[in-house]
């Protein structure tokens, strides 16, 4: 499957129920050949209105934070959600959603083939690397699955709520520029 056809059926997505609440599907964005992968949890109402991921306010956090890096979503980075469409009161997405929805995540991954991926926040930790992820202890902290490289970082709408885990997140951001640095081939200049 290509990506463009990927992104036509998950457009057109009937899977569970938060396809009767949702105004946008929000597919992703970035750049498909990039070597670092953002996953957040789910959109929320700016995200639903404009079809894209972190565009409201934890979204202008979360461009900071990768600016600090170099990293920028037209450049060189993929981000995307566990669920695709907003879940209503921006309420946390259910198991069953999350299973519903993992498959796209799933495949592209599969199209990206990233080798850094970085989960924002506890559920898309527990999705993706762990069930029982404490984000809390396990934020910075590298894993290994099939020689791909994985980390946790605190989702930017945690920091808008608890600005004091704002020194750690840059510690992480730091160790996750060293590890771009000695993993990842391209410069995208
Ligand atoms: N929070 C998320 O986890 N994802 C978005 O796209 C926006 C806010």
């Amino acid at each position: 499957m290509t990506w463009d056809e990927l992104e036509k059926t998950c457009l057109g997505c009937t899977k569970c129920e938060l396809c009767k609440t949702r105004t946008n599907v929000v597919f992703g964005v970035g750049n498909r050949d990039a070597e670092v992968l953002f996953v957040g949890e789910g959109p929320g109402e700016s995200e639903d209105k404009q079809g894209e991921p972190f565009v409201g306010r934890a979204g202008k956090l979360l461009d900071t934070m990768l600016a600090i890096i170099d990293l920028d979503r037209n450049k060189n980075v993929y981000i995307a959600n566990i669920v695709k469409c907003r879940p209503p009161k921006n309420r946390d997405p259910l198991q069953s959603e999350q299973d519903a929805c993992i498959g796209y995540l799933r495949a592209q991954f599969a199209l990206l083939r990233p080798k850094i991926v970085v989960c924002l926040g506890r559920i898309a930790a527990a999705k993706i690397i762990r069930a029982d992820f404490k984000i809390t202890k396990e934020h910075g902290v590298w894993y290994d699955k099939n020689g791909i490289k994985f980390m946790a970082i605190y989702h930017p709408a945690a920091l808008l709520r608890d600005p004091s885990k704002k020194p750690d997140t840059f510690l992480d951001l730091k160790e996750l520029k060293r590890q771009i640095e000695a993993t990842c081939d391209h410069t995208y200049d």
